[in-house]
């Protein structure tokens, strides 16, 4: 059985520890008596732990947005997974394209990302893929899209039931004020899955994997989002910074 639909709020480096704190409480009131599919939000490493306090009794839970490969040593600047179990994570993103752009995080460093991570067995990570502009226009998006599938994921091995979460973002879309029309995203999602059913057969593919959308997502467009065909949930960038604009995102899409 596939699990729960998921909002997920990636809150990037846009807040202070105190401005963290404080959408934290907002959106704990926002969610207050909230009861459908799971919903999460990704603040800063140092704000997790104030977040995670804030958000104890909410349904909404939370994630970091980004892991080192190795467990505790001398990895100067780097954070591991069980440290973000112990602040109280349940959700990691991985290969965020931002890491890829800003840190030169490559495929291969993805997938040892998400081998610690999968090997630790406390977080579900979310990992991120997705064409550019120029792999769009030249027609190179599905086989973009095989490759990073392919790199993430080979040689993975999922335990029973463990969730993992791949995001659709086409890196065009993210920040620009437009989302990619439904339909282009339902054929990704399908693509996506189609590569996932051959790495790891597709009883893993359906029970263990959810597919996302991310980019641009917000009150305004998210209707057409709603019966996508294969959509098992969003990552919200810029609207999940206003309490209620991620509310209600979360309602429209995980009402359905
Ligand atoms: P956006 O960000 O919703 O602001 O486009 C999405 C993301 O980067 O995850």
């Amino acid at each position: 059985m596939a699990a729960n639909k998921i909002v997920v709020a990636n809150w990037k480096m846009n807040l202070s520890l105190g401005g963290s704190a404080k959408l934290a409480k907002e959106v704990a009131d926002a969610f207050v008596g909230f009861d459908k599919g799971e919903v999460a939000v990704c603040p800063n490493f140092l704000s997790l732990l104030e977040v995670n306090k804030i958000l104890q009794d909410s349904i909404v839970k939370v994630g970091a947005q980004d892991v080192f490969w190795e467990g505790y040593g001398a990895y100067t600047g780097e954070v591991c997974p069980e440290m973000l179990a112990e602040a109280g994570c349940k959700y990691v993103i991985v290969g965020h394209s931002e890491r890829r752009k800003y840190f030169n995080a490559n495929y291969e460093l993805i997938h040892k990302q998400i081998k610690a991570v999968v090997e630790n067995k406390k977080l579900i990570p979310i990992i991120c893929v997705g064409e550019n502009w120029d792999e769009r226009k030249t027609n190179k998006r599905d086989q973009v899209l095989l490759e990073q599938i392919q790199q993430s994921f080979s040689g993975i091995v999922l335990e029973r039931d463990q969730q993992v979460i791949v995001a659709y973002e086409p890196i065009w879309a993210i920040g620009s004020g437009t989302a990619l029309e439904p339909e282009e995203a339902e054929y990704a999602h399908k693509f996506i899955k189609m590569g996932l059913n051959v790495i790891f057969g597709s009883d893993v593919a359906e029970n263990n994997f959810r597919v996302i959308y991310g980019g641009s997502i917000n009150p305004g467009n998210v209707d057409g989002f709603v019966g996508m065909d294969g959509l098992d949930g969003l990552l919200v960038g810029g609207a999940s910074l206003h309490a209620d604009e991620f509310h209600r995102v979360a309602d429209i899409i995980l009402s359905k």
